[in-house]
């Protein structure tokens, strides 16, 4: 019985590896939110990491991965990736991790896995997930990572970053988070804007949850007022973890995609038959050539398995906010969409994506 209770609840145990970072203080002391001095510097803060990327904002192409759910024995999935994504070239400018990094012991993981990302390809932004606030999460995640909610923006891009995980409370969004949603995406600069959170919607995704797996996946709370908000401020693409596969279709004008096939085990997730749908282990790949705000804008989305195989690569397009009424809404196309789309067709997005591979 305790076998079926673990599966179904996901407490898989994981095998946890040497060398990770000594964090049994949070466990000795209660009161403990802040980062141990002798810790001190060994991995950046959202806020620093944010700054980082806008130091190096050269203003041309954009280039950033998402990745999310990336337990497994010895984090080697994630670490398979980090290798591979710091050999891509162009390197992206950040990794957005979307959650669900550690298991119980809670302390013991997040050890091994702050030493896992103590030397990272780039600067990585991270999202909590439900596992990652649970025992000593809340406060080591808070010491290393500071705010939870938060948002940066890059040229004409606004990225924005929220925890919908309340512990062992129903995930959703406060009343007070979405109001400090909405303040953030209603500004019309930057006009194109991005989303990321942990656990995802329900409604967008319907296909993936055929049958009885719709009664095992409750909407969040707020859900209908949170999906409003996004349509509602023409958010170009909300990415979201949790399911431990990748999922990506259009809902209201908005991609909306899920990515947490970082290395988690995904055996009791539905197998279906929907384009871009994948159980393998993968993280996404997000390349956006530089447009200007009254320019049209589109981006080519790659869902990358191990050995950088592309698993799907679709491209996602939005008219400029600013066109005289026009339609808005983000087109979802298959890749390559056209001779006029942003890559050469065939150019694989794991390969350099420079000027020459622009379609004149
Ligand atoms: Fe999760």
């Amino acid at each position: 019985m305790a076998f079926v209770i673990a599966l179904l609840t996901g407490r898989c145990t994981y095998s946890l590896g040497d060398g990770g970072y000594d964090l049994s203080r949070f466990r000795e002391n209660a009161e403990l939110s802040s980062v141990p001095d002798e810790l001190r510097g060994i991995v950046q803060t959202n806020g620093e990491a944010a700054r980082a990327i806008s130091a190096q904002n050269d203003g041309g192409d954009l280039r950033f991965v998402i990745i999310g759910d990336t337990i497994s024995d010895n984090n080697g999935t994630f670490r398979t990736f980090l290798g591979e994504i710091a050999a891509l070239d162009p390197r992206p400018s950040f990794i957005v991790h979307l959650g669900d990094r550690v298991v119980s012991p809670v302390v013991d993981y997040y050890g091994t896995y702050l030493r896992a990302i103590s030397d990272p390809p780039c600067p990585i932004l991270h999202v909590d997930g439900n596992h990652d606030v649970r025992e000593e999460g809340e406060r080591i995640s808070r010491a290393f990572f500071g705010d939870k909610d938060f948002f940066f923006d890059r040229d004409d891009m606004r990225f924005v970053f929220m925890s919908n995980v309340h512990g062992d409370g129903d995930p959703g969004f406060s009343r007070k988070q979405l109001a400090w949603l909405e303040d953030k995406l209603k500004a019309p600069y930057p006009p194109r804007k991005f989303f990321f959170a942990h656990v995802p919607p329900k409604a967008p995704f319907k296909k993936i949850n055929p049958g009885l797996y719709s009664l095992f996946t409750p909407r969040l709370e707020n859900e209908g007022e949170f999906l409003d908000i996004l349509a509602r401020h023409n958010v170009v693409l909300a990415a979201f973890g949790h399911r431990h596969v990748h999922a990506s279709v259009v809902h209201n004008g908005a991609l909306m995609i899920i990515t947490g096939g970082g290395g988690q085990r995904n055996f009791l997730e539905p197998a279906v038959d929907e384009p871009r749908f994948t159980k393998k282990n993968h993280y996404t790949l997000v390349d956006i050539p530089t447009s200007g705000p009254y320019e049209p804008f589109e981006g080519v989305l790659s869902c990358m398995g191990k050995g950088k195989e592309i698993l799907s690569i679709s491209s996602f397009f939005q008219a400029s906010p600013f066109a005289n009424g026009g339609d808005i809404s983000v087109a979802l196309r298959p890749y390559p969409a056209s001779a006029g789309g942003p890559f050469r067709p065939g150019t694989p997005a794991s390969t350099r994506l420079g000027s020459s591979s622009r379609t004149p």
